[in-house]
């Protein structure tokens, strides 16, 4: 059984389940929850809320791009007893995920051959399937009444992908081509001006809009975004095609063919590159042209191109607030190399908000899954959407903490980056400003309630962001 089907199933046995036990039960496309294309949101009887998350190893052999072909046993599992959730006003999350387990096994499906609970950082149960798919039931949260998580991207730059080292396999967190309905497909494909005969869908991260490569009936091809047209995130979508097409010709970046609306989706076309993603550890071979990339960049994006653009400045006044937040209550883990700097390190990032005034367009999500590697070795950035009207340095200052994570000494790190000429202009006291704001943010964010994957990453950016700053404390 494929995840999409999954998630209905699962959705109508909660539904149907007696003694009832869920007032409310959503998929996630549906409640704006980032986190993976499949999952359902669940309210408790007794008020609570739960996250669970749906991905897949495909049956050997099947390709989502061909409707579904389900294979049956013989027989169906014997049920067996389905416990009682309670009603005690929480959500336990071994409770629910028995009695979850217990509906699978008594639903009477034939494709269903087995199922094994897993514990760990997500705990969960596999569903093994007649044919060879393997699904895993996840549960990301369980919230008592009256608590939310924070939805994984909802503002400030915040990671759309993540490696999954910590969860399960997952085959599918994006939307793919066949999950658009019919109309948006027949449109795109009018707009392109030829079927499209094939697509690779580009998985990972938070983000499950549609980001595919497709080749088209006349062998040209074509990178695909999209996202449900009255998602939360649409119109940041729609901000990123006017970024694109205001990029000044010959950058680095692939280029918007076309962005449109139909009644379902919103979708946008760019040219498509045929690469990889760099790898930034130390000794890479891909690292000189990410270097280049971002010192060919600033002054082609100088003036700003788009000057109606967001700004930076407004950007680093909604980020640097957070050593305000953990003075005023400091979490009991916080490193103690802080512990007498936080009074500075508040004052700090308020200085800090000023100084990202420039009149450059700036990325502000450089990462590794966001910029693509082609076959020449000529790297390319992707993903304009938190692009602002700021300062010159900030994106090449932003790539230290990458390099950091990926393995560098912090003093190695600004040693690369310091053959961008932006960077190496940029006046040192607000580089530091830089590294104490998002030192702030991240530590902060790290402790905010969200998916174990997500918080794995802001934990991993807090400690670059920490070392980068010792670093530049000490010199
Ligand atoms: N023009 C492109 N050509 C080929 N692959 C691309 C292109 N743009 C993006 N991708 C791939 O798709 C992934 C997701 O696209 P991105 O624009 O970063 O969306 P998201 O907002 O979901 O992070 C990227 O990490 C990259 O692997
Ligand atoms: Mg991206």
């Amino acid at each position: 059984m494929r995840p999409a089907r999954l998630e209905t199933f699962l959705a109508q046995l909660m539904e149907a389940a007696a003694p009832p036990a869920v007032t409310d039960v959503r998929n996630f496309g549906d409640s704006n929850v980032m986190y993976s294309a499949y999952g359902l949101v669940l309210t408790t009887t007794s008020g609570g809320t739960a996250y669970t998350q749906i991905t897949a190893q495909q049956r050997p052999g099947d390709d989502y791009n061909t409707p579904e072909d389900p294979t049956e046993a013989d027989t169906a599992l014997d049920p067996v007893p389905v416990p009682d959730l309670g009603n005690d006003g929480g959500v336990d999350t071994t409770q629910l995920l028995a009695w979850l387990r217990a509906l699978v096994i008594s639903s009477g499906s034939k494709e269903v051959i087995g199922t094994e609970a897993f514990t760990g950082s997500i705990p969960g149960f596999k569903v093994m399937f007649h044919g060879g798919a393997v699904a895993y039931t996840n549960l990301l949260y369980a919230l008592p009444a009256g608590q939310n998580p924070r939805p994984a991207r909802s503002s400030g730059p915040q990671p759309a992908s993540e490696p999954r080292e910590e969860s399960p396999p997952v085959s599918a967190p994006r939307r793919r081509w066949t999950d658009l309905d019919p109309d948006t497909r027949a449109a795109v494909e009018q707009r392109l001006g030829s079927p499209v005969v094939h697509t690779r869908s580009h998985d990972g991260g938070y983000t499950t809009g549609l980001a595919s490569t497709a080749r088209l009936a006349d062998d040209r091809t074509v990178f695909l975004k999209g996202i449900p047209a009255e998602h939360e995130l649409a119109d940041m979508y729609r901000t990123e095609a006017v970024v694109n097409a205001a990029l000044p010709a010959h950058t680095s970046v692939p280029r918007l063919w076309w962005a449109d609306d139909t009644s379902t989706w919103h979708i946008q076309a760019y040219t498509a590159v045929d690469g990889r993603h760099p790898d930034l550890a130390p000794g890479s071979p891909d690292l000189p042209a990410v270097v280049d990339l971002l010192a060919h960049l600033a002054p082609a994006l100088t003036l700003c191109p788009l000057p109606g653009a967001r700004t930076m400045v407004d950007d680093f006044a909604d980020l640097f607030t957070r050593w305000h937040r953990l003075a005023d209550n400091p979490p009991a883990d916080l490193h103690p190399w802080y512990l007498d700097k936080i009074d500075a390190f508040t004052a700090a990032e308020t200085a800090a908000i000023d100084t990202g005034d420039g009149d450059t367009l700036a990325h502000l999500d450089i990462r590794a899954d966001n910029i693509l590697i082609d076959k020449t070795g000529r790297a390319w950035l992707v993903d304009w959407a938190w692009a602002v009207r700021g300062a010159a340095w900030a994106d090449p200052a932003t790539l230290i903490a990458q390099l950091i994570i990926a393995g560098h000494t912090p003093s190695a790190a600004e040693q690369l980056v310091s053959s961008v000429p932006a960077y190496a202009a940029a006046p040192p006291d607000a580089v530091t400003g830089l590294a104490i704001g998002l030192t702030g943010y991240w530590e902060a964010e790290a402790r905010a309630p969200t998916g174990p994957e997500l918080r794995a990453y802001r934990e991993r950016a807090a400690h670059a962001d920490r070392a980068w700053l010792r670093h530049r404390l000490a010199v």
